[in-house]
């Protein structure tokens, strides 16, 4: 349907504000592209230094996948869009932010973005999520490690509370696994980097690009 076509190109653009770049470039700093793993992320334009900045683009990248999830979920109802809409419209963001139309299709991994959508889901799907990230990057302190980790268990979260915590909804989980192989894919450097035990772990600084 039309309001069906609208939702998820209105996500996708919404996913596609690239908030490491534009906060970076607000807060009068160096592209997040040009230096440390190269990534806009938070985890990247951390490495700047400015912790501030990281924070504001964490939330952001969260708040830009949580809200299209929430907006259908919230008043979908009306116009026929259901739970599997909000989870596929929360994609549309993810996927913005991966390829976003406003900064030469070269985005970011998804992390903050998914975690968003996960939180949209149901808060508690994002807080066990979340946690986990947690977790794992305390113990290792490689932001990366605990992405792929997270990214690993978030759909079992979803399939163990589903019918108890939430509904189980069949397009819901198919968003998840899809964005957790996605975010997998987009980290495919940081696992060789893990594997050589090169990757840079969270709190340091920045170098020079690779
Ligand atoms: O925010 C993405 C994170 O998991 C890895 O980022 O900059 O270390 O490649 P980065």
């Amino acid at each position: 349907s039309l309001s069906f076509i609208l939702v998820v190109v209105a996500a996708y653009l919404l996913g596609s504000l690239s908030f490491a770049v534009i906060v970076s470039r607000l807060m009068g700093m160096d592209d997040p592209r040009s230096y440390g793993s190269g990534n806009p992320g938070a985890t990247n334009v951390l490495r700047s230094g400015r912790k501030g900045a990281a924070l504001a683009t964490l939330l952001l990248d969260a708040a830009k996948g949580w809200l299209p999830v929430f907006l259908v979920r919230r008043f979908g109802a009306a116009y026929g869009l259901d739970e599997n809409v909000a989870a596929l419209a929360g994609l549309a963001a993810f996927l913005g932010h991966l390829y976003p139309v406003f900064f030469g299709f070269q985005g970011g991994k998804g992390v903050a973005t998914a975690a968003g959508v996960l939180l949209g889901i149901d808060w508690m799907l994002g807080l066990a999520t979340g946690l986990t990230w947690i977790i794992i990057a305390f113990f290792f302190r490689y932001s990366s490690l605990a992405a792929l980790v997270a990214a690993f268990f978030a759909p079992a979260y979803y399939l163990l509370g589903g019918g108890i915590a939430w509904p189980l909804h069949r397009g819901v989980l198919a968003a998840i696994v899809v964005m957790g192989l996605l975010l997998v894919w987009r980290h495919r450097e940081n696992i060789r980097r893990l594997l050589a035990g090169t990757e840079s772990r969270l709190g340091s600084k920045a170098k020079t690009p690779s």
